[in-house]
């Protein structure tokens, strides 16, 4: 599913480094899953939890219903939208809420395109039908990470909110969870991390620049994306 942060784009060069670390029957644990863009790239045991009950209930939509989603912007459309950010009443408000915002950001504002021909409705369809399948078999876990419980031995992939990126009022500890790491490794798991920058006990194992074009008036972005290794 389209999502803010979204790991799609370096699926592809991070996947096969962790893969090649990865046991037969190994459990696959996403803490933080998002839009469930690197765990619908993998296959067996997994688990992809996450903080926000919205988007858990969008990728159980996603997974177990998905022919009962909107399919055209005649079926949902800008007034629906509207609806939906003052009502809980809509049965797949976490998907619409995600699927037909801005920039995939919870209740961002409903997408659309300068000319207004795009039917984003149609696409995020279209999207979620392809999805559907690589995500049967995922659990789903509505939990903040501290509270996850991991099968032993697992492969734990972390994504976490970048430093300086979230707002205040939703502050992640940023000290906490690179203790949670190094403790999860200590416990035997093999622990991977996404992130721009880490303490000095991590190693980083692979980094690429990643040029994102946002809007014309924020212009292009640039970042290194790395992924990390705690060194114990
Ligand atoms: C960068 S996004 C993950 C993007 C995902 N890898 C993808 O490709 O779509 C970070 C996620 O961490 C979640 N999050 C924030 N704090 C959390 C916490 N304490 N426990 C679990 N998830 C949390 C957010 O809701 C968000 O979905």
């Amino acid at each position: 599913m389209k999502y803010m942060g979204s790991k799609n784009r370096i699926a592809k060069h991070i996947l096969p480094i962790m893969l090649a670390e990865r046991e037969t029957k190994q459990w696959w644990i996403e803490p933080f899953v998002g839009g469930a863009n690197m765990i619908d790239k993998v296959t067996g045991n997994r688990m992809g939890a996450d903080i926000n009950p919205y988007l858990i209930e969008a990728l159980i939509a996603i997974r177990d219903c998905v022919s009962d989603l909107p399919k055209t912007n005649k079926e949902f459309t800008e007034d629906c939208y509207k609806q939906l950010i003052k009502s809980d009443d809509y049965k797949y408000k976490g998907y619409a809420g995600f699927a037909f915002s801005y920039g995939g950001k919870w209740l961002g504002g409903w997408r659309r395109d300068r000319l207004g021909k795009r039917d984003y409705v149609a696409e995020s369809y279209k999207n979620a039908l392809k999805q559907s399948p690589l995500l049967q078999g995922v659990r789903f876990v509505k939990e903040s990470y501290l509270d996850l419980q991991i099968p032993d031995n697992s492969l734990i992939y972390c994504d976490p909110p970048y430093e300086g990126t979230t707002k205040y009022k939703d502050r992640f500890d940023h000290a906490d969870f690179w203790q949670w790491c190094r403790d999860k490794a200590k416990e035997g798991h093999t622990v991977f991390i996404s992130g721009y920058n880490a303490p000095d006990d991590f190693e980083c194992i692979w980094q690429k620049e990643i040029v994102s074009s946002l809007t014309k008036n924020t212009g292009e972005k640039r970042a290194v994306e790395k992924l990390f290794r705690y060194k114990a």
